[in-house]
Formats: structure tokens, sequence, C-alpha cells
């Protein structure tokens, strides 16, 4: 009997280490995102166009994208190059700081309203006649994603969200997901669908 509950107790204690170590430690990760800041922002906020932000992401997302950037399997130079080096630890505590970071919200100009309103419309609603669901359903009304696997878009730079979008669409990034989806949105509405998105709070 009390060897049973020695066996409960211990094996629940290894779940936890298990789940402790996948979670991350901020704190590590912050000190191991130093070679980041000059493209994604002492606190994950870009200021560069060409570079997303990674401030506030949802826990899980970023250890997983920076996998696929390792193996390839997402294809991009500069973080196939970035990711080499990375243990699975480390992924786990630059996931963990990013995730603990708040991204700064982004507005658009008066002059570019009627197509952000576009956006919202499909972003909200979807389009039964073309078959795109609700991008709300996955990433959240106000966008901020769904732990683990739905990215946060709100606040991100619309230009990054376009381009994934298109290589989403060309399927030069995989995605089981995001393919078929992209696949039916034509390229207006992939803009008009970034620049909401990239406004939402
Ligand atoms: C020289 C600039 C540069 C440096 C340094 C850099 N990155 Fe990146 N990063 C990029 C670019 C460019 C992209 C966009 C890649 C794409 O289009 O797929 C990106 C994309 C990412 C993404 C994907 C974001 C998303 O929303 O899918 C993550 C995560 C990421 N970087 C994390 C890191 C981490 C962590 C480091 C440091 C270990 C780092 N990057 C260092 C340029 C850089
Ligand atoms: C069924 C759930 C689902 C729906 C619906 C959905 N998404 Fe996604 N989206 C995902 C997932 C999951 C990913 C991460 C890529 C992956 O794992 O395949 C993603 C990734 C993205 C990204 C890349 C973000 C980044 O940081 O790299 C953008 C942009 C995006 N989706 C926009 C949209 C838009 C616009 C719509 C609506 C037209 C939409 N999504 C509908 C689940 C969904």
């Amino acid at each position: 009997m009390n060897r049973l509950v020695f066996i409960i107790i211990a094996s629940v204690m290894a779940g936890f280490s298990t789940v402790a170590v996948a979670a991350g430690d901020a704190a590590a990760g912050q000190a191991k995102a130093q070679t980041c800041v000059a493209c994604h922002g002492a606190d994950g906020n870009s200021a560069n166009v060409g570079f997303p932000s990674l401030a506030g992401q949802v826990p899980g997302y970023i250890g997983a994208q920076l996998a696929l950037f390792k193996s390839g399997q997402r294809a991009n130079p500069i973080m196939m190059g970035m990711t080499q080096s990375l243990s699975a630890a480390d992924m786990a505590d630059l996931d963990a700081w990013y995730a603990s970071k708040t991204i700064t919200p982004r507005a658009i100009g008066d002059d570019q309203l009627a197509l952000a309103h576009e956006g919202e419309a499909l972003y909200r609603g979807g389009s039964a006649q073309l078959a795109i669901p609700a991008c709300m359903a996955c990433h959240g009304p106000a966008g901020h994603g769904i732990p683990s696997t739905n990215p946060r878009v709100a606040g991100q730079w619309p230009e990054y969200l376009e381009t994934q979008l298109l290589v989403f669409k060309s399927g030069e990034r995989a995605s089981k997901i995001m393919g078929p989806i992209a696949h039916r949105l034509s390229t207006h509405q992939i803009n008009a669908l970034s620049l909401y998105m990239s406004a939402l709070q």
C-alpha cells in the first residue's frame, strides 16, 4: 500500500518536472535572447518591418517554430542559421521569455480603414461561398491566439502577416491548416486581412 502511494507520488513528481522543463525559464530565456535582439527587439517588439515581433506570443508557439527552423521544415536562411546551436531546453526558455513580454499595439491610418473593414468581415465571419473559415475561430476574437498551437496575430507587422499568408498560399511554408485556407484567399483579401489583424488589440 505504502509502496503503491510512493510510486504514484514519484510518477506525479516526474510528470511535474517534465512539464517544468517543457515550459521553460523566462529569465534564462532573456539571457539566451541576446543574439536575437538586433532583429526582434530587446523585449520582442521588432522595430524593423523585415522581422516579426515575438512579444506576447502564445506559450509553445515560438519553441515549435524554432524546432521547425532547425530541422529545415520551415525554410528561412537566417532563422535556420540562428537555430542550429539551440537545444530543446534553449528553445523552451526563449519561448517562455517572449511569451512573458507584452506586444505594443499598432494603429492604422484613416486612409486604410476601408481596407481594414474588408479584412474584418472575413476575419470575423469567413465566407461560406468561398469556403473560408472565420480566422477568429482559431486566432481568437482579438487576435491573441490560442495556446499552444494557434499563434497571436494582433500587433504583428502587417507586412510579415502578409508574407506568411503568401508563403502558405504558395506552399513554401507547409501547413496542413493554413495551406488550404490561404490557397482560397486572393492577394487583395490577404492584404486586407493582414492590415486588420495587425491593428487588433
Ligand atoms: C538577422 C536577423 C535575425 C536574428 C538575429 C534572429 N531572427 Fe528570428 N526571424 C528573422 C526573420 C527574417 C524571420 C522571418 C522568417 C520567415 O519569414 O519565415 C524570423 C522569424 C522568427 C520566428 C518566427 C515567428 C513567427 O511568428 O512565426 C521566431 C520564433 C524567431 N524568429 C525567433 C528568433 C530567436 C529566438 C532568435 C535568437 C536566437 C532569432 N529569431 C534571431 C530574423 C532574425
Ligand atoms: C482551424 C484553425 C485556423 C483557422 C480557421 C485559421 N488559422 Fe491561421 N493559423 C493556424 C495555425 C495552427 C497556425 C500555425 C501554423 C501551423 O501550425 O500550421 C496559423 C498561422 C497563421 C499565420 C502565421 C502567423 C505567424 O506568426 O507566423 C497567419 C498570418 C494566419 N494564420 C492567418 C490566418 C487568417 C487570415 C485566417 C482566416 C482567413 C486564419 N489564419 C484561419 C490556425 C488557423
